[in-house]
């Protein structure tokens, strides 16, 4: 048994690096993610409903340190609202969220259930790094104000400090020679990356990417996977929701399944890309053209 879990664990590996390869991001051997490292972020028991619509049924999620994890499922299936409740752009009506160890304070009962303090929101938002598929750069400024803004003004950290920062990441995500241009003057690839270093220049707890390419053409989008890739690399802690499989199979210490508001299936690559159990999964993944 255990003879065999290795040979599939190789096998994935081997598969990863004909992946990455393949699109074109480079493949590093990332060190097996500590499965007790410490949380960065605890979802327990979420519930969220629009109206008589409910989303999320009872999700409970934990991303450790220096974890990826990838989130997958069909559409509508609450990926996104998952994603949004985390940093409270949904509240959701029960079950809490943790960043860093803090449970985000709750007050009042559904439908008027709001966060308790409005510091905190805000601390524990300059701790998450958000990234959506809409770029969302402010048009009126520059790649570098719109890199600097929110360390400057929600942060409240030292000028010259930030730009040399800025900088820094512009540099990361290959895009230094942009600092001084306006967003429009930016390809969909090149405002994604300004967006990514927009978030990595808060110093995040975890970077939060919500189909991060999927409002770009292909070769569009492998500048921007290269640059996930990268942070992944790093060891950078990440939730990432996706429609590209073989992006997750690729970068993801932890694949989750969602299915109509609940975790239908999670587990390793190799637990659910190579030994899936959910029948709902295996459908999922061959409309995918993924087994
Ligand atoms: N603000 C809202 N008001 C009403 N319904 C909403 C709202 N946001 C999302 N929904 C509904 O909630 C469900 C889940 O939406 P969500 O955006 O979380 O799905 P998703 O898994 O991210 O889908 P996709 O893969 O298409 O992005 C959908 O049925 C959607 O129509
Ligand atoms: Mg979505």
């Amino acid at each position: 048994m255990v003879g065999s879990c290795q040979q599939n664990a190789s096998a994935e590996m081997r598969f990863r690096k004909t992946l990455a390869s393949r699109c074109g991001i480079g493949f590093c051997a990332s060190p097996m993610h500590n499965p007790l490292a410490q949380p960065v972020v605890e979802i327990t028991d979420l519930h969220k409903s629009y109206g008589p619509l409910e989303v999320l049924k009872g999700v409970s999620l934990t991303a450790r340190q220096g974890e990826v994890v990838a989130l997958i499922g069909s559409s509508g299936s609450g990926k996104s609202t998952l994603l949004r409740c985390i940093n409270m752009l949904e509240v959701p009506e029960r079950g809490s969220v943790r960043v860093a160890g803090e449970e985000i304070a709750l007050t009042g009962k559904p439908p008027h259930r709001k966060p308790a303090d409005e510091h905190q929101i805000r601390r524990i938002r300059s701790e998450l790094g958000m990234v959506f598929q809409s770029f969302n750069l402010w048009s009126h400024m520059s790649v570098l104000e719109n890199v600097m803004e929110a360390p400057l003004r929600v942060q409240k950290r030292e000028k010259a400090a930030v730009h040399a920062e800025a900088l820094e990441m512009l540099a990361k995500v290959g895009i230094r020679d942009k600092a001084e241009s306006h967003p429009s003057q930016l390809s969909g690839g090149q405002q994604q990356r300004a967006a990514i270093a927009r978030a990595l220049c808060i110093n995040p707890k975890v970077m939060l990417f919500d189909e991060p390419t999927s409002a770009l053409d292909p070769e569009l989008e492998v500048e921007v996977l290269r640059v996930i890739k990268l942070l992944a690399d790093e060891g950078r802690t990440m939730i990432l929701v996706t429609h590209d499989m073989q992006f997750a199979r690729t970068i993801a210490d932890r694949v989750i399944f969602l299915h109509q508001g609940r975790i239908e299936e999670e587990g390793t690559v190799a637990e659910v890309f190579g030994a899936t159990r959910s029948a709902r999964l295996k459908q999922f993944l061959s409309a995918a053209g993924h087994v």
